[in-house]
């Protein structure tokens, strides 16, 4: 049995990732914060998924995701999709603390002892949920931005190292535009995504070991567009 674990898998894409896995029968370690959607979550598919309910800044990543391993028996991929981000228009440092600590730090803790477990197992794969708005700066939530700039230049830095080592380790940068959840805040919202549709092409994306997947794959376009946009321009709309 394939064996995953995706943090942050309470609601949303992350919740809809597991139930996906599950019906496909991996082995399925789920976490978050709150306990009751774990239990729902198992419930629906008791022979496919462990929870673990932790707070991914708290402190006591590493030891959770240890547990969590041991109990799934072995991992073959880990998806971090925990994610924070609130509007700082007028810069509030509770939402960029609160930001760095879930999209930075308890990334890149989990992410890094990952690596470092596949690196001993020689296979493996890690997923992680950045976002688009992580290609350019953005005034209304700049730590989120740059939370998430953050992941998808460690993910890059993690797939020329596995490259490197010429280990089948692989590296899949998840990019969303928008996807319904009450994670997408703002208007002028366009292209929105179902969770259900989300999920699917981040699970495709994974199973085809693909290094970047826009959600949804039209969101390439934006991120192109993002990227070639001079400041001059850019800074009437980021
Ligand atoms: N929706 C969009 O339009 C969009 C666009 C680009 C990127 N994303 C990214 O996609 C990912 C999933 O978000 P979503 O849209 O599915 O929203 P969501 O339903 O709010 O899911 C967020 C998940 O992160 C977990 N989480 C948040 N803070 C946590 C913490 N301190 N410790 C442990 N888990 C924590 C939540 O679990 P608990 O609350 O139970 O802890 C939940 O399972 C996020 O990384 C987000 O930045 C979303």
């Amino acid at each position: 049995m394939n064996k995953v674990i995706i943090i942050g898998a309470t609601s949303g894409i992350g919740r809809e990732l597991a139930k996906m896995y599950a019906a496909k029968n991996w082995l399925v370690g789920v976490t978050g914060r709150r306990r009751e959607l774990l239990d729902s979550l198992q419930q629906d598919f008791p022979d496919n998924i462990i929870t673990e309910c932790f707070d991914v800044t708290s402190g006591e990543n590493i030891e959770c995701l240890k547990h969590l391993t041991q109990l799934l028996g072995g991992l073959d991929l880990l998806i971090y999709n925990s994610g924070y981000g609130e509007p700082s228009e007028t810069l509030n440092w509770e939402i960029d603390k609160n930001t760095t600590q879930t999209n930075v730090n308890g990334f890149v803790e989990m992410v890094n002892f990952a690596f470092n477990y596949f690196v001993l197992e020689r296979k493996g794969h890690i997923a992680a949920t950045s976002s688009i708005a992580g290609i350019r700066g953005n005034s209304f939530a700049p730590a989120y931005s740059a939370s998430k700039a953050y992941m998808s230049i460690y993910m890059e830095g993690l797939y020329i190292k596995a490259a490197r080592l010429k280990l089948p380790i692989y590296l899949t940068d998840i990019q969303p535009g928008f996807v319904k959840t009450k994670m997408a805040k703002g208007n002028g919202q366009f292209w929105v995504s179902s969770v259900e549709k989300a999920a699917l092409e981040i699970y495709t994306a994974i199973k085809n070991k693909k290094r970047i997947v826009y959600i949804t794959k039209r969101w390439w376009l934006i991120a192109k567009l993002m990227h070639c946009l001079p400041m001059f321009i850019y800074k009437r709309i980021g």
